[in-house]
């Protein structure tokens, strides 16, 4: 299964947004991570469906918009009609994630579920065979540029072998704290989506720290 780097704009600079995301896009990226936070489940603020909508207009990669929101079932149809193609919900943030993972495959987007670093694997036994993708944070979640935690790795190795028995098309994403270091660990671990944010959008050339990422994690395959 192939391996992606999904540059994450919480990084790139909101005056030049459209320049930023052009640099990836150029270079190959096929996923733009974008993260939306609402001062409650994250302690930290970013952007909503109308920057989504905006940025929609101006790439034509597949959008994975993370929510890092409470009460994600009121706003997963605004980010759908904004132009993401996979929505992402944290576990942690809804009492209702079967009915939530529902209501966002009729919107006809995929399905992603985060989990926090201490959240374990068991609650995704009874929705697994419903998602498209699993994303596995690396970071507790609310601000790019933080210190990737090594306690989650088991965690990763447990879930790859989990997938490929029981819903193999679904991939699993990382996010938080991969640099050149940590990119081949999870690679090696068997995550396909790899979220980099300061990575890529602190270094001198985004585009060429980006196919550096992904060539580190393809040389663990
Ligand atoms: C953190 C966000 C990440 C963030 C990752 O809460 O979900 O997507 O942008 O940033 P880096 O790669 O800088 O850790
Ligand atoms: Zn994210």
């Amino acid at each position: 299964m192939s391996i992606t780097i999904a540059p994450s704009i919480l990084s790139a600079n909101f005056a030049r947004l459209e320049e930023d995301i052009k640099k990836v896009e150029k270079a190959g990226a096929d996923i733009l991570h974008i993260d939306i936070m609402d001062g409650h489940f994250v302690p930290n603020l970013t952007i909503g469906p109308g920057v989504v909508e905006a940025l929609r207009k101006v790439s034509s990669m597949a959008f994975d918009v993370h929510l890092m929101i409470e009460n994600p079932e009121k706003f997963v149809e605004a980010f759908a009609q904004a132009g993401a193609d996979i929505l992402t919900v944290h576990i942690e943030a809804t009492r209702h994630v079967h009915r939530l993972i529902q209501q966002i495959k009729s919107l006809g987007v995929k399905v992603g579920v985060a989990l926090n670093p201490a959240t374990p694997l068991e609650t995704l036994t009874y929705i697994l065979p419903e998602l498209d993708m699993v994303l596995l944070m690396t970071v507790n979640p609310g601000f790019g540029g933080q210190k990737f935690i090594p306690g989650v790795l088991p965690k990763l190795v447990a879930l790859s072998g989990i997938i490929k028995e029981i819903n193999p098309q679904c991939k699993i994403e990382v996010d938080g704290g991969i640099n050149l270091d940590t990119v081949r660990l999870v690679s090696k671990a068997g995550a396909k989506i790899l979220v980099a944010g300061a990575a890529v959008f602190t270094a001198p050339d985004p585009a060429k720290a980006m196919n550096d990422l992904l060539q580190a994690a393809l040389e663990e395959q």
